[in-house]
């Protein structure tokens, strides 16, 4: 029987750009105005959540689940270089309150991608005062609701860039010169969009150049130091990216180098942590020539990705086992429009987990990608990765069956893993 921790976390996570609409001064939605932005379809209204998240919250309690980890928009707090939105300040408050009124712990993420737009325009993660910027804001929130919040995630995926570049996701070559020369033109779009100077102006996603990737470690670092300081109780970590590395014969070099790249100084960083945020949904396998592709049929995620929900019981014993750190799941999930396929997918991925739990690993909690359809960057709304959907028109909710067997999971700390899930759902239409 699948068994997990006294007091573990159940619970869903959004991000702020990707739900509340019309984030107006961030860097990434200026890059969605850009002629050539490599958007299917820009933000917009998104899910409407800036106004919709007592839906939000309300659907999240009432399922059974206990965690809601939510993302504070820099950009709307600080619109501005210096200052400081006391009313954007009262939302986040009402949220948090919204949380904590019915009995769900906050998870704040301070920076889910996105930055504002002026913080752009000065060079994002690359400017010489980028970690003094961010711990300065980070100060203002946390000085604000350290009554509220024990949960502290600094940032959200740093590693994403060095993902690309370790796994080869960014062309070598020729195709790198095109690649350039159409992202030299696009910048320069951006700078003029954000009022900047082309070759300063930079999204702060993905973090590439290595002034900015040392920036944001120091970002890291001081970020958990001005935190504690201001409520020792508080519990600080970041959240990894990480896939399921695996290796044929002949590429295991390749995947320690991806993990030498991409991981483990991220990981390495979080030694000092009061725990790690780990963030799986795939694997991918390497050969001795490369990257070896595994078909997409019907078990392949809208998003391309593999189905292989055996990923995250791996990447938390390793993450567990490089860093001894208590690691807290902070997103795992599918993009699909088949809710049983998420629920088969989500059910075999806490298996998975449970193992890793029974073999030693600490594990705070699992918190499932995503507690609503919503806007997923450059792929726009098409990938459904919710256990609710909503209206595009009127913003109604409807929560999936997922939503409901997730919730089921949390009221029983995992024992109805052992119920056969299509009896439940049968049920459940009866
Ligand atoms: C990673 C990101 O943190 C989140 O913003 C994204 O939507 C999901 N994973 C799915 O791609």
């Amino acid at each position: 029987m699948p068994t997990f921790p006294d007091q573990f976390l159940w619970g869903a996570a959004t991000a702020g750009h990707q739900i509340e609409g019309n984030n107006l001064n961030s860097d990434i939605w200026a890059m969605e105005h850009v002629e050539s932005a490599p958007f299917v379809e820009p933000s917009g209204d998104a899910c409407d959540s800036y106004h919709h998240y007592e839906d939000d919250i309300r659907l999240l309690a009432e399922s059974g689940l206990d965690t809601y980890r939510f993302s504070i928009e820099w950009s709307r707090i600080e619109p501005e270089p210096g200052q400081f939105s006391r009313a954007e300040l009262e939302h986040y408050r009402r949220v948090i309150l919204e949380c904590r009124a019915r009995s769900i712990t906050p998870v704040v993420t301070l920076n889910h991608f996105t930055v504002p737009a002026w913080f752009a325009r000065d060079g994002a993660w690359a400017q010489p005062e980028a970690a003094d910027l961010f711990v300065r804001y980070v100060r203002y929130v946390v000085e604000e609701f350290q009554q509220l919040v024990d949960w502290w995630i600094t940032f959200n995926e740093p590693n994403a860039g060095a993902l690309l570049l370790a796994t080869g996701s960014l062309p070598l070559g020729a195709a790198a010169d095109d690649l350039a020369a159409a992202q030299a033109a696009l910048m320069a779009e951006f700078a003029a969009r954000v009022g900047g100077t082309p070759g300063i102006a930079a999204m702060a996603i993905p973090v590439l150049a290595p002034q900015a990737v040392e920036n944001v470690f120091t970002a890291h670092r001081n970020a958990r130091a001005a935190i504690k300081s201001i409520a020792s109780n508080a519990r600080v970590g970041w959240s990894i990216a990480v896939h399921d590395f695996q290796a044929e014969p002949g590429g295991e070099a390749r995947r320690d180098d991806i993990l030498g790249q991409a991981i483990h100084p991220y990981w390495a960083a979080a030694r000092e942590d009061d725990f790690l945020g780990v963030q799986t949904y795939t694997r991918e396998v390497y050969g001795p020539e490369g990257r070896i592709h595994t078909p997409e049929d019907d078990d392949t995620f809208l998003t391309g990705w593999e189905y292989y929900p055996a990923a995250l019981g791996h990447t938390v014993a390793q993450a567990f086992a490089y860093t001894g750190v208590p690691v807290l799941i902070t997103e795992n999930g599918i993009a699909t429009a088949d809710d049983d396929a998420r629920i088969r997918y989500t059910r075999a991925a806490l298996e998975g987990l449970a193992e890793t739990i029974e073999a030693g690993a600490e594990v705070l909690g699992y918190i499932h990608w995503t507690l609503i359809d919503n806007w997923e960057w450059h792929s726009g709304f098409a990938m459904t990765f919710g256990l609710i959907a909503f209206d595009h028109a009127t913003f109604e909710r409807s929560p999936k069956p997922s939503l409901g067997w997730l919730g089921d999971v949390a009221r029983s700390n995992g024992a109805s893993l052992q119920v056969d899930t299509q009896l439940v759902l049968a049920a459940r239409e009866s």
